[in-house]
């Protein structure tokens, strides 16, 4: 018998390499919802070896895509790696060949040269599953999305922006507005005169530059934020000099520089028009994820999982998560609130005291607009991974938490109920590591209780991963 207490979190970064491109029937313990007809599509980090060399950081890791369906006759689960030119290169060399987050790819004298001229933007979409421009697509940070079947897992080819949305920097983190029936996104282009590029992409396919902004040393953006009106680029001080990214002949993020001074900067843009309509700076805040913005009376609140600084990046890197050292960088829900008109300051308030991430929220019915509650993974004891899921009250403050003995989380994904009124009335799915049986299992809880509903034991353990969307069955 395994001593359960010695086991701690680090067995969540080895890699899965084992694919099951067939899906296999899972048994379910509880009962799922009836209503639940659709699949939970899901990206992460799974192969952080290549021949000899070891990616630097959780980040960096070769995208495993892990589909989940539900169906009638129960769930099944598949998982394929994504075939993109970054996992095909360090298959046919068996050589890092793309640069990710925080490592570079082996480069000869020569390559090194070269690669001044002539960039390999990463194509390794390891952070997020949505549907774009009515496509299955998954995202990394650069510009290079890829379109997958949500049936089989296979890698359909890159979603290509046309070229009047040129640049190389985007987010993984796209956001839908149901009432304009387009996804907005930011895609950074960078040079000699960086702007960044905010878009929108039609259901129909359309694409379209909302707005561009001027910015002579550009932040590292892991998302950004929508009102109904409004798209929020919320700059932090952790900035570039985009010369640096060609020739310091670093590692991406380890170009960046937390330079304080800048503050924390929000540039409000009018969806329609594409008007700048404020730029606030307030005290220096850094973060990941935004987790909605809505405006009320002329005051637009932007709520965020607010660090002080960019520590946490560094506390990611992958030797330090092995060993399962202690996380002490944690985030806490944010309100930040100004006007729209006029210069008034930049106000902030912790919503809850509780830190967590990979926050979600009733999108559908929510998103940009005024809303209660918040979902995400937290941090129940001091210095440890993300050990629970929360449910956070906004308007009180209040946080319910479900964690147990061994289990760390991944992000809950809300899948509203059908016939449900309420904001929270729903289903919260989620893929919890048991650390101590060395397996995985997807989780349902009742979004409004967090009370337990039904687990479905996965095939293996899988590793510790970011972001995914659940599809509903079309009819
Ligand atoms: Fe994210």
């Amino acid at each position: 018998m395994q001593d359960k207490s010695s086991v701690g979190y680090g067995v969540g970064f080895r890699s899965l390499t084992r694919e099951i491109a067939e899906p296999v029937a899972l048994s379910v313990a509880g009962a799922l919802p009836a209503w639940l007809r659709g699949t939970l599509l899901r990206t992460g980090p799974s192969k952080f070896e290549v021949g000899a060399r070891t990616y630097n950081h959780w980040f960096d890791g070769l995208a495993m895509l892990h589909r989940f369906a539900f169906t009638e006759g129960g769930v099944t689960y598949a998982n394929r790696f994504l075939k993109s030119n970054a996992y095909c290169a360090a298959e046919r060399t068996g050589k890092i060949s793309y640069g990710e987050f925080a490592t570079d790819p082996c480069r000869t004298l020569f390559g090194r040269v070269a690669a001044i001229f002539d960039p390999k933007l990463t194509d390794n979409c390891c952070v997020n599953v949505s549907d774009y421009a009515r496509a299955a697509v998954a995202f990394t940070e650069t510009s290079i999305p890829m379109r997958i079947s949500p049936e089989t897992l296979e890698t359909l080819g890159v979603f290509g922006y046309g070229a009047a949305l040129k640049g190389q920097i985007s987010t993984a983190h796209t956001h839908y507005d149901a009432s304009r029936r387009c996804h907005y996104n930011y895609i950074a282009d960078l040079g000699l005169r960086s702007v960044y590029r905010i878009c929108a992409i039609g259901d129909d396919g359309s694409e379209r530059q909302v707005a561009e902004i001027p910015v002579e040393r550009p932040a590292y953006m892991h998302s950004f934020g929508m009102s109904a009106d409004h798209l929020v680029l919320t700059e932090f001080p952790l900035r570039v000099n985009p010369i640096d990214l060609r020739l310091a002949g670093k590692p991406f993020i380890q170009n960046y520089r937390w330079e304080p001074a800048r503050g924390l900067v929000f540039h409000v843009v009018e969806k329609e028009s594409g008007r700048l309509v404020r730029t606030a700076t307030t005290d220096a805040a850094f973060a990941f994820h935004h987790v909605n913005a809505f405006l009320d009376g002329g005051s637009l609140s932007v709520d965020v999982i607010v660090y002080p600084d960019a520590t946490i990046i560094d506390q990611l890197y992958l030797a330090r998560l092995r060993s399962s050292s202690p996380i002490t960088a944690t985030g806490k829900l944010t309100r930040f609130q100004f006007s729209l008109a006029g210069k008034a300051p930049v106000t902030r308030r912790i919503l809850a005291e509780l830190p967590f991430e990979l926050p979600r929220i009733n999108y559908d019915q929510h998103a940009g607009k005024p809303y209660r509650y918040v979902w995400g993974a937290g941090i129940k004891t001091e210095g440890d991974f993300l050990d629970c899921i929360v449910k956070v009250d906004t308007e009180t403050g209040e946080a319910i938490t479900w964690h147990g003995t061994n289990l760390y989380p991944g992000e809950p994904v809300f899948v509203p109920s059908p016939s449900g009124r309420g904001e929270d009335d729903g289903v919260l799915l989620s893929i919890v590591l048991d650390v101590g049986r060395d397996h995985s299992f997807l989780l349902a809880l009742d979004a409004a209780t967090l009370e337990e509903l039904a687990r479905a034991e996965a095939p293996h353990a899988i590793p510790f991963h970011f972001h995914g969307n659940y599809f509903p069955a079309t009819a």
